[in-house]
């Protein structure tokens, strides 16, 4: 399975921060945004990834991961001319899809909790139709929302609604079948102007082929669109790692622990990352 992580948007919600700089480029405590969605993907135990974010944005990127071959991961890079909306990832990302499956997780999305690498796993082992999650919250208006009725089954997905027909939301993590290459092309823009993620998933309801893992309550799924959701995520992160000593996101551990990469690696991984609590975390996962 391939994956791809959306990083593109303008942002607009977090003027002015972004207007000079790409939004998952931004701090979440300790480590640039995009490190949170990345770690998912390699828990999923995707190497494969293609970025995809704005002309303005992308040489970020590449200098960011410009080691990331030392964690074992090839990073493709994508530049989203517009905001064309969620489906659009899988038309710029054809030709990086190939033949394969692939999930797709956007760059400000963040995933934390018990039994997440058993959910991924099990998604990520799809072979035919999608899989994606509904995660309860208070007011879903914002998001895509999820309706199932008494068998569990999902009978309905709405983009947005003014009046939402439940509180599970659908989270910014989607597993797909080759079909959503095919599919996203057949999509027509939405009344805003997007290929619509709503609309794709619609398209596997429709064939039967959708399977949504509701998350419980021991899963943490954050949005860090606007500053006060920034803000909670961050104190999230801080909380959990100082409290814990165990790091939320941290890639060089995920490699390693995945097998992906010796201690001895990890050690030089380390090395010029000695002066923060990052680097000093790695040291401890060595000497565990
Ligand atoms: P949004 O938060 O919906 O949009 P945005 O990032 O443009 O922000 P704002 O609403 O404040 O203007 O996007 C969710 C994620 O998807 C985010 O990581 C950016 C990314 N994205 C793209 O890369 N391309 C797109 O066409 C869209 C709509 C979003």
């Amino acid at each position: 399975m391939k994956g791809i992580i959306l990083a593109g948007g303008s942002g607009t919600r977090l003027f002015p921060i972004t207007k000079a700089i790409s939004k998952q480029m931004v701090p979440i405590y300790d480590k640039p945004m995009i490190y949170y969605p990345l770690s998912v993907l390699m828990l999923a135990g995707i190497k494969e990834i293609l970025i995809i974010s704005t002309e303005r944005d992308i040489g970020y990127f590449k200098k960011l991961f410009k080691d990331s071959l030392e964690i074992g991961l090839t990073i493709e890079y994508a530049i989203q001319k517009t905001p064309n909306g969620l489906a659009d990832a899988f038309i710029i990302g054809e030709e990086f899809i190939g033949d394969d499956t692939v999930a797709m997780i956007l760059g400000d999305n963040i995933f934390y909790g018990q039994n997440l690498t058993d959910y991924l796993l099990d998604a990520a082992s799809l072979k035919d139709g999608a899989v994606i999650f509904g995660y309860y919250i208070q007011d879903p208006r914002e998001f895509g929302v999820i309706e199932f009725d008494e068998d569990n089954k999902a009978i309905s997905i709405e983009e947005k609604p003014a009046r939402p027909k439940s509180k599970y939301a659908v989270p910014g993590l989607y597993f797909y079948d080759n079909s959503v290459i095919k599919k996203a092309k057949e999509l027509k823009p939405s009344p805003r102007g997007e290929l619509e993620i709503t609309d794709l998933n619609r398209l596997y309801m429709d064939e039967s082929k959708l399977k949504v893992i509701r998350l419980g309550r021991g899963m943490v799924w954050l949005d860090t669109g606007t500053h006060s959701s920034m803000l909670k995520a961050a104190n999230f992160v801080e909380v959990i790692q100082d409290t814990h000593g165990i790091y939320i996101a941290c890639l060089e551990e995920i490699a390693y622990r995945q097998g992906w990469i010796t201690a001895e690696k990890l050690g030089q991984l380390a090395k010029p990352l000695m002066k923060t609590g990052y680097g000093k975390y790695l040291i401890s996962i060595i000497e565990e």
